[in-house]
This record gives structure tokens, C-alpha cells and sequence, in this order.
């Protein structure tokens, strides 16, 4: 605060005080003119009210004056008075500091109990899931979507159904978030066009849903080449993060379309690291609240 506001403020407080104090002196020993009947003489509604003269009351005066003490004692405890910092140094930047080291302290000595246990375990504790869930509307809201159950525009899997890209126990997917995910999948469009239909047809058959039969065995040699991330039976590789062509979870969509953009353009999910922005205690517990999504109903979950 400039020299000059800081002396504005306290002239203001001065003059306002001072009114006050003058008013609240003065008051009770104003002589006012009292009729014979003991009204000042004012009437309105054409003589139906007029008004009484009474001394205050003491309770009144008593806490007026109870007033002035706490106020200027305040103004000397406490910021107020310009520029002038009270005796007692108080400061809302201060409190604050002091409560969030409070809370840290708290936070701390939660977080060491929840590094002696795995993270499988740190799913049923209430604790870690009520921090867990914090941390994830900070941090993955954004992509996994609140419920955490995924974003296909973005290819963000749902991470509440059992379908794991690299798999699903405590350590992979405390890897998932730890190093973060990079899932490539190559474009096919020189392949050809007739080629990349008939392999859609051949995905579709994988899911065991309708498809063209003729075009999907047109497309089955060409799967071979697939197959060395897919797997020969198209049932993904985790250490790839090649996803599952036989289930009915679709990371990009599972229309006939989708199918085809996938083949012809490719994929690409990236999912970043948290190391460099989450203690690996924040991890943990995020691994363990990912975990316990997914091992609940969904309903429970949201
Ligand atoms: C180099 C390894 C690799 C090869 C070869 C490969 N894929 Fe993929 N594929 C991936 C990966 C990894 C993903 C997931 C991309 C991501 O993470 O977003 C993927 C995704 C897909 C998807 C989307 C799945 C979904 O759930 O939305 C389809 C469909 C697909 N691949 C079909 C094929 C077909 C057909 C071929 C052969 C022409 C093929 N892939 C060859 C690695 C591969
Ligand atoms: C920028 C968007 C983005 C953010 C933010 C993000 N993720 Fe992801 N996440 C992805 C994508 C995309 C994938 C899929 C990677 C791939 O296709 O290979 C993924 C994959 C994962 C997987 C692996 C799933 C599986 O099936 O194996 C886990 C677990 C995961 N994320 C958890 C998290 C957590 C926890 C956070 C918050 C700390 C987070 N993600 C933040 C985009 C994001």
C-alpha cells in the first residue's frame, strides 16, 4: 500500500471514529426541547403518533461504549489502521501458510502408512480412495473423463472396465501412470483401399459381430501382419499396448468406419508420465484408486 492510501485509510478511520465518539458524548447531554405533555413536539399522521423524549437506555451507552474498546483494540491487534501491521503480526497469507503446513503434516503421516502397503490392499482403504479420487479429478479428469471412464475422441480407455491395454494388477498400471503410455499403431493405407475394407470386415469377424464373410477370408493372410502386435488371434499384446480386436471394448470406436480410419490413418495414444509432476506416493494412490474403479460397479464408482 502506497504512503499516501495508507494515510487516506487513516484519516478515514480517525474521522469516523471520531464522529462517532463526538455523537456518542454529546448525545445523552443534548438538551432537547420537551413539551408539557413529554413529547418533543413532532407528530405525523396528523397528530396520531408523536414522539416520546427518553434518556438512552445504560445497557445501550454501556455497549456503544464496549464498542469503541473492541474496535480500537482491534485496530491495534490486527492489519486495519493504514499501513500499520498490528501487534500481533496476523496476516491471511500467514494463516494460510500455517494451515496448508498443518495439512501437509497431516497429509504426510497419512502417506507414510499408505507406502507400507501394496497397492491392491490401498483399494479398500476409504482414505487413500477419498485422496485417490482427488488426485484423479485434478490430474486425468481432463482426459479419462470424471467417472474415469474414458474419452474415445482422445483414445482415452475407460479405466472402470476390466479391458486393460497393459494390464490391470497394481504395478502395471502404477507403470502406466509412472512412465506413461505410447500406443502406436501404423497407418495401412498402402495397402490399398480394397484391402483396408476387407481387413475391417475381418476385425468385425474377430468380434464376432455381422460382417462380410467373402471380404473378411480375402483379408485373413493379409493379417499376418497384424498379428505381430495383435496376435495371431487378435487377442492384443500388453507389453505393446495392442489392444484387443475380439472383445467388444473399442479404444478409437467399433463402428465398421472407426475400424477402417484405425487401419487406413493408424493410432496414436499418448499417455504422458507422472513422474516429473506426482510424488510417487501421489502415484500409488492413484494406482490404487484406478484399481478400485475398476473393481467396482460402476455405479458404486461414480
Ligand atoms: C506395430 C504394431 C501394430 C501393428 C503391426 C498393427 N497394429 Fe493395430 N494397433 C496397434 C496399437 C498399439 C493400437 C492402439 C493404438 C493406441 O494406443 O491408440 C492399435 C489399434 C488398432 C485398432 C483400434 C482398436 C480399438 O480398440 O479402437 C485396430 C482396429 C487395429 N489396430 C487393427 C490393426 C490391423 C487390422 C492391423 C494390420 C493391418 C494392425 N492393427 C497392425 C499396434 C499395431
Ligand atoms: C493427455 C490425456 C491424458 C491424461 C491427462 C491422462 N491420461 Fe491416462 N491415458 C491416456 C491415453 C491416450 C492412454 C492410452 C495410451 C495408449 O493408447 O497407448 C492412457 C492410458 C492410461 C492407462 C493404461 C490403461 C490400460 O488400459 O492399460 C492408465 C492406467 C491411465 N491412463 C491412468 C491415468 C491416470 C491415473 C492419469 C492421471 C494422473 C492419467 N491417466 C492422465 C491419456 C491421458
Amino acid at each position: 500500500m502506497s504512503l499516501f492510501w495508507s494515510l487516506w485509510i487513516m484519516f478515514l478511520v480517525v474521522l469516523n471514529l471520531g464522529i462517532t465518539f463526538f455523537l456518542f458524548l454529546w448525545a445523552p447531554r443534548a438538551k432537547i426541547p420537551v413539551r408539557e405533555d413529554g413529547t418533543s413536539g413532532h407528530v405525523w399522521a396528523h397528530g396520531v403518533l408523536r414522539e416520546g423524549v427518553r434518556r438512552l437506555p445504560m445497557w445501550w451507552i454501556i455497549m456503544s461504549a464496549a464498542m469503541f474498546v473492541i474496535g480500537i483494540a482491534y485496530l491495534v491487534l490486527f492489519p486495519g489502521f493504514g499501513r500499520y501491521k498490528g501487534v500481533l503480526n496476523w496476516t491471511s497469507h500467514g494463516e494460510l501458510a500455517a494451515n496448508t503446513a498443518a495439512n501437509d503434516a497431516k497429509l504426510d503421516d497419512m502417506m507414510k502408512r499408505f507406502s507400507l502397503y501394496p497397492i491392491e490392499q490401498l483399494a479398500g482403504d476409504p482414505n487413500a480412495q477419498q485422496l485417490g479420487k482427488r488426485l484423479f479429478q485434478d490430474n486425468c479428469a481432463a482426459c479419462h473423463g470424471r467417472a474415469a471412464t474414458g474419452n474415445i475422441l482422445l483414445g482415452a480407455p475407460d479405466l472402470t472396465d476390466k479391458d486393460w491395454l497393459y494390464g490391470g494388477n497394481g504395478k502395471d498400471i502404477y507403470t502406466s501412470i509412472h512412465d506413461g503410455r505410447s500406443g502406436v499403431m501404423p497407418p495401412w493405407a498402402s495397402l490399398g483401399e480394397d484391402n483396408v475394407k476387407n481387413l475391417a470386415q475381418y476385425v468385425l469377424g474377430l468380434s464376432g459381430r455381422p460382417h462380410d464373410e467373402k471380404a473378411a477370408a480375402a483379408a485373413k493372410p493379409l493379417f499376418v501382419t497384424c498379428a505381430a502386435c495383435h496376435g495371431p488371434e487378435g487377442k492384443g499384446n500388453p507389453a505393446l499396448g495392442a489392444p484387443d480386436l475380439t472383445d467388444q471394448v473399442w479404444l478409437h470406436g467399433g463402428t465398421q468406419a472407426d475400424i477402417e480410419h484405425s487401419i487406413r490413418d493408424g493410432r496414436q495414444g499418448h499417455m504422458p508420465a507422472w513422474s516429473p509432476r506426482l510424488t510417487d506416493d501421489q502415484i500409488r494412490v492413484l494406482a490404487s484408486y484406478v484399481y478400485h474403479v475398476s473393481h467396482t460397479d460402476h455405479a458404486d464408482s461414480r
